[in-house]
């Protein structure tokens, strides 16, 4: 071992690290400078040969050098940084020699897609998509559609009030009020949105998404409304899927009828409502209910999204739960 040997290697290496540009560079000469196979690693093994005073001096050299050489990385590393980060002031600092960071993807909710697919179906047979109001009236969502003050729909939607008048609505119909005051004649839209209910179970949240459709003109009959339900149906299920119409009963509609999906289980699932709008409705509306008929529609998306992929708790869906959501990548 040799005094001058050590200052001299400790001279070349404050050399070498001063010429260093990145952090590729330097972290390969950090290896070589004071890895286990190092000059001053091997030097460091020789020491318990050494006679005792000897053992004191190369060992405080050796010890100083290590510290000097790191602090002098240390420093390099700084510099390094600091000089990228002024020269890219405004650009995102990125060392292509570190290694990167796995970002986690995220993915589209399956209602949303299922909302993208329904409007663009909708879309393409000629309906405007519109918005509607989610803070609602009593007099939009129940009265003007026809349902009487006492009317036993009204409780049978258990519904959260605001105040006296003023509600979250309990379904999307409260937009074909909505548009018909516009009196814009004639109607084809649909209305994709939020509803509330104060039902939570398997088959009911709180906060669930319908679609609502209507269609007012001169000739228009229950046989158009058939066709437009069966054809979206076969779209939105990508197949010949079996449904029954069943004649039914809402306030707004007559006739009216549910349409159930045959589930693969042999059960029947009803999945919506429909029908020709009520003249009441039009009369409300102010709308010539001699010269103009309308049919109208109303779907649950979670329900039709339950059936698709074969989801059995409809709250799974607003759970935030990421093994459940990562399925649908
Ligand atoms: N609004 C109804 C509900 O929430 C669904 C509905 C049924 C909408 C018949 C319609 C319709 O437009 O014609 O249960």
């Amino acid at each position: 071992m040799n005094i001058n040997k050590i200052h001299i290697f400790l001279k070349l290496v404050i050399i070498i690290i001063k010429n260093i540009n990145s952090f590729y560079e330097l972290k390969k000469i950090k290896k070589r400078i004071l890895g286990k196979s190092s000059y001053l690693y091997i030097n460091i093994k020789k020491i318990k040969f050494l006679k005792k005073d000897k053992k004191i001096i190369f060992g405080k050299l050796i010890n100083r050098s290590i510290n000097i050489i790191k602090k002098n990385i240390f420093l390099k590393e700084k510099y390094i940084k600091n000089k990228f980060i002024k020269k890219n002031k405004k650009k995102i600092f990125f060392d292509v020699s570190l290694q990167g960071k796995k970002s986690l993807k995220g993915s589209i909710h399956p209602i949303s897609s299922s909302i993208s697919k329904i409007e663009n179906f909708f879309y393409n047979i000629g309906f405007n998509i519109i918005t509607g109001y989610e803070i609602e009236d009593k007099y939009h969502n129940f009265t003007a559609l026809n349902i009487p003050k006492h009317h036993p729909s009204r409780n049978l939607q258990d519904t959260f009030w605001i105040n006296k008048n003023i509600l979250l609505r309990t379904q999307t119909s409260n937009v074909q009020i909505h548009i018909m005051k516009n009196k814009n004649l004639p109607i084809k839209i649909i209305s994709i949105g939020k509803v509330y209910r104060n039902d939570n179970d398997i088959k009911h949240t709180p906060m669930f998404h319908q679609i609502e459709g209507l269609i007012i003109n001169k000739k228009i009959n229950f046989s158009n409304l058939k066709w437009i339900i069966k054809n979206f149906l076969k779209n939105f299920f990508n197949s010949d899927i079996s449904i029954r119409f069943r004649s039914s009963y809402f306030p707004f509609t007559v006739p009216s009828a549910e349409v159930d999906i045959k589930e693969k289980n042999g059960k029947w699932l009803e999945i919506l409502g429909c029908g020709m709008v009520h003249p009441n409705v039009l009369k409300n509306m102010k709308i010539d209910y001699k010269k103009y008929i309308g049919c109208a529609f109303g779907i649950g998306i979670e329900r039709l999204t339950m059936l698709k992929y074969g989801i059995l708790d409809l709250r799974y869906f607003f759970e935030n739960n990421l093994s459940f959501l990562n399925k649908f990548k």
